[in-house]
């Protein structure tokens, strides 16, 4: 707590830019949120000379090594700093749910239990989502692994709207106006080179060595995805943001990728927004951390409510998710103004949250708190997706000391040639997220953690449990709702590869001593054999877990109910107002949506200054 506080003291001065003398400023931009979505976005702006307002929930934690050293990741996403705790269900079914083997309960003493037997008179509270209330966003606690969508999932969008600007290989160009990449050849155009996010991979040198059991695995892996074993330690360097013909085919291994410099810095939106405030040139962006907004404020006297500021409160901690908040603690609220537009950008949880709060999204719903409705959009909150993910644990007689394998493969009963498994294998242990997450299993601990990617189904939601913008909504992913069937059996037919390359791993590992998704000693002892698909299926249905929730307000059609943006991110309905974040991508990007978010951020940034610029021409064609 005094270090939290201290520390926000220390960094208050340099983030305070002069606007921020004069409370009832009113601004062209107010950027909510300073996340991958919103934080790249206000830098813009202000350096377009536009006078942006980003406030943000959580404090700046630039330079605390939790954050700032990218190794510290799973330390940084458990620290209360910065935490704010939604508990979600996977699906409506509850007891279902309650197998989740991390179900999370308040025991009423200030502790959290987490399994499946809690103790007398403990409150459910569900499964653990993290996300970091802190400028920069989750991309400050996040394991910062960069990839890109496929190519489709950009064309879709383009289907989508009509809208060509989302063409994939125009996409690509916001990749390299914001990298700084530290790996690629000055002259490899799938690369920029002067942008503020530094992308760094690691020494592939290991898989070079034959005898090491992770260059064994690697091999028999190699052959059941259909590619040449000899080759190993080439494909442990390619380059996962390469632009290959093919790419979204190609099952193979890469050079795992991070936003992070070459020392283990992490880089993320914060370092963008800090340089844009610190710069000589001043550019006019005023950061207000510890500001929760509240809600948007419009002017309805015209055919369409138009966005002209947001209601906000300020003070640390105020929002219910936060584990610091005092219960009990309020604060006034205060009006910001912009002469342009607003900006939502917080995130696939508040941003939904925000807009119903505002009086825009299903009227039903709204109503049901005494909401009024501005605009009546069915979408807000709805279709959230996630990927999903699960993992085979095991441990072996001995650690297996180097080498982080990363594949993307496709399995044979994918449903299009396309790869449909991200996994990265090593001796870690990944089994998602709960207070404390992870379990360490002791040295020996080794897996392979598997992102599937296109679920079948689209049927989460983010829902008001009440009008008080301090409480949190429920939130439900409603995992598996169709086409579970289907994505539970590719989830177990790529567990049963990566099972059957560990098979090689040699003496004097073997055999490894499973713990899921098939307890190796458990099954000896009920009836000696290996575990059945269908019994692997049933563990990962009750035992997925995620950390990519997109498309809460997802761009979409002309004419589609459920569509809350247009292809410029404007709310439909509304005017002044876009969404900015990841609740914009009408589908998870591909396997990790950090990266991708930025880009659209910075895609926005053109969108929101063109439309300036178009303004500006039609005002001088007024005044001539
Ligand atoms: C533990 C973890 C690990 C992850 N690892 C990876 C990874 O390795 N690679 C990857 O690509 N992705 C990863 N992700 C996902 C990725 O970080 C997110 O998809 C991404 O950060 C989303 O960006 P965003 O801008 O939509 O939202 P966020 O990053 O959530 O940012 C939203 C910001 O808005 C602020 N905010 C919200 N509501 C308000 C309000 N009412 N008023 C003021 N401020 C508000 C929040 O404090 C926050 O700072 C991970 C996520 C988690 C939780
Ligand atoms: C886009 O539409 C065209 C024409 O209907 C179709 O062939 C293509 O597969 C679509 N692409 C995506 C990514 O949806
Ligand atoms: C190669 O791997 C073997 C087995 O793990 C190990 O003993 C040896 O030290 C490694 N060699 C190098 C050069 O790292
Ligand atoms: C609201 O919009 C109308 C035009 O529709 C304008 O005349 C009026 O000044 C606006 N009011 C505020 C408070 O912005
Ligand atoms: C062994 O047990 C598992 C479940 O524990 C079951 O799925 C499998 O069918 C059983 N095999 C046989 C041969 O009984």
């Amino acid at each position: 707590m005094m270090k939290f506080f201290l520390l926000s003291l220390l960094l208050a001065p340099a983030l305070a830019a002069p606007a921020d003398a004069d409370p009832t400023a009113t601004y062209d931009y107010i950027v909510v949120g300073s996340g991958p979505g919103g934080g790249p976005l206000s830098a813009e702006l202000a350096r377009a000379g536009y006078s942006t307002l980003l406030i943000e929930a959580g404090t700046d934690q630039w330079d605390n090594p939790t954050y700032a050293d990218i190794q510290n990741f799973n330390e940084a996403a458990n620290d209360e700093t910065t935490r704010w705790d939604f508990w979600v269900k996977h699906s409506d079914d509850a007891a279902r749910d309650l197998k989740f083997k991390h179900t999370t309960w308040d025991t009423g003493d200030g502790t959290f239990y987490v399994g499946l037997d809690p103790p007398e008179g403990a409150k459910l509270l569900g499964i653990q989502y993290p996300r970091a209330a802190v400028l920069g966003g989750c991309a400050m606690h996040n394991a910062g692994v960069a990839s890109l969508p496929e190519d489709d999932d950009w064309n879709r969008i383009v289907n989508l709207t009509g809208d060509a600007s989302w063409e994939a290989g125009k996409m690509r160009e916001y990749l390299k106006k914001i990298e700084r990449n530290e790996y690629a050849d000055a002259d490899d155009p799938s690369h920029g080179h002067d942008g503020w996010l530094a992308i760094s991979n690691s020494d592939p040198s290991w898989a070079k060595n034959d005898s090491s059991p992770a260059v064994k695995i690697m091999k028999r892996l190699a052959e059941l995805i259909g590619q040449d074993p000899s080759r190993v330690a080439d494909f442990a360097n390619t380059d996962i943001l390469g632009d290959f013909p093919n790419r979204d085919t190609m099952s193979s291994f890469f050079n795992l990728a991070t936003h992070a410099d070459k020392t283990g810095k992490r880089f993320s939106p914060n370092n963008y927004i800090r340089a844009t405030v610190a710069d000589p040139a001043k550019y006019p962006l005023t950061v207000k951390l510890n500001t929760l907004a509240t809600k948007v404020l419009f002017n309805t006297t015209g055919p369409k409510p138009r966005a002209i500021g947001v209601e906000a409160m300020s003070g640390p901690s105020l929002y219910r998710a936060d584990p610091k908040h005092i219960p009990g603690t309020t604060a006034p609220k205060t009006q910001y103004f912009a002469r342009r537009e607003v900006i939502l950008s917080g995130g696939v949880f508040n941003t939904p949250q925000l807009l119903k709060l505002s009086g825009i999204g299903p009227a039903t719903e709204l109503s049901k708190f005494g909401i009024p409705v501005l605009v009546d959009l069915p979408g807000v909150g709805e279709r959230l997706t996630d990927n999903y993910e699960g993992s085979l644990l095991g441990l072996g007689k001995v650690p297996i000391a180097s080498g982080l394998i990363t594949i993307l493969f496709r399995t044979p009963n994918a449903p299009t040639p396309k790869r449909n498994i991200f996994a990265w294998c090593g001796a870690f242990s990944f089994e998602g997220f709960w207070p404390g997450f992870p379990t360490y299993y002791g040295p020996n601990q080794y897996s392979c953690a598997m992102v599937h990617i296109k679920p079948r189904s689209q049927d989460g939601s983010v829902r008001l449990l009440s009008a008080d913008p301090q409480d949190k909504p429920e939130i439900n992913f409603r995992f598996f709702e169709h086409g579970g069937d289907e994505d539970l059996a590719e989830l177990v037919s790529a567990a049963n590869m990566l099972r059957e390359s560990w098979q090689a791993a040699g003496e004097p590992v073997l055999p490894f001593e499973e713990l899921h998704p098939c307890p190796s000693s458990a099954e000896k002892k009920s009836n000696g054999t290996t575990c059945s698909d269908g019994k692997q299926a049933e563990y990962f249905k009750t035992q997925a877990y995620s950390h990519h929730a997109t498309s809460s307000c997802q761009i979409g059609a002309e004419g589609d109910k459920m569509a809350v943006l247009d292809s410029k991110f404007r709310v439909r309905g509304a005017e002044g107002l876009r969404v900015v974040d990841a609740s914009a991508f009408p589908n998870v990007p591909g396997f990790f949506p950090s990266v991708p978010t930025m880009m659209i951020s910075v895609k926005a940034a053109g969108d929101v200054l063109a439309a300036a610029a178009a303004a500006k021409g039609a005002d001088a064609g007024d005044g001539e």
